[in-house]
């Protein structure tokens, strides 16, 4: 099946059944540009264009909301070079996009310790959010300077000091508060997790977000994975029994 074909929602898939929410980790750049005899930057040019078609697919398809890790806490401790490139390449493609996103009516918001990026970057970051956050059609997350841990520590010292100060009463801590709490406050849980590249583990991806999420791991790198590759794994996700710890 060609790309083009794929524009609709394929007649295998059920609509009805379909994640609401799905996350990426977006793993392989490097790998596939080295496979190919080309510097790592170009492997996340490559993953940019990937990312674009599958926000554009989970749009055509109906999914309402992609959430995609794009830089970790731990991956400053990448070459400054390669670290560099990344701040400037989102940069680039938030000024790049931004029309394109409010014509096709993208919602984009960003959860992270956004505070340590570059203030050129947190300056395209604002105005992203501020010129798409009427938008309707999906709501896309990107997650930058990110780590779960460091999320679920935030939110820890928030309660703690909203109880030290009297402004709120230890009962009042649960799961509804605390989730209120986390950067990603006001979008549902994702439905479906794909991680790509034959890695089989979480790297501190919104641990407590994926408490019940269902799981997908794939050998393909990010660069590779088109509509083809998310048809099969929705076709995956689609024979899954979501029982959510029920009998
Ligand atoms: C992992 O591949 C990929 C990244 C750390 C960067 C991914 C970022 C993008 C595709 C850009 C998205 C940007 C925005 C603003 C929407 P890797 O380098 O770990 O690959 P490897 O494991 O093969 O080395």
């Amino acid at each position: 099946m060609t790309a083009k074909l794929l524009q609709t929602l394929p007649p295998d898939l059920d609509q009805a059944r379909l994640p609401h929410h799905v996350a990426v980790i977006m793993d392989g750049n490097g790998r596939w540009a080295k496979q190919k005899g080309f510097p790592r930057i170009i492997g996340h040019r490559q993953g940019v264009d990937a990312l674009k078609d599958l926000l554009r697919c989970c749009k055509d398809w109906g999914i309402g909301a992609l959430t995609a890790y794009a830089f970790s806490t731990e991956n400053w401790g990448r070459p400054l070079e390669e670290v560099d490139f990344l701040m400037v390449l989102f940069e680039r493609i938030l000024r790049r996009e931004l029309t394109e996103m409010c014509d096709e009516g993208v919602k984009i918001t960003f959860v992270g310790d956004l505070e340590s990026l570059p203030l050129s970057l947190q300056a395209e970051i604002q105005h992203s959010m501020a010129a798409t956050a009427k938008n309707q059609a999906i709501h896309f997350t990107v997650a930058i300077n990110y780590g779960s841990r460091h999320e679920i520590i935030k939110v820890c010292r928030q309660l703690a000091g909203a109880v030290q100060k009297g402004e709120i009463k230890l009962e009042q801590v649960d799961e509804s508060l605390f989730q209120q709490h986390l950067y990603t406050a006001g979008e549902s849980d994702p439905d479906f997790l794909i991680r790509t590249s034959g890695e089989m583990r979480l790297s501190n991806f919104l641990l407590w977000q994926i408490a019940y999420t269902e799981i997908y791991f794939t050998p393909t790198l990010w660069p590779n994975f088109d509509r083809q590759e998310f048809h099969q794994a929705l076709l995956d996700y689609q024979k899954r029994d979501r029982r959510f710890g029920k009998a």
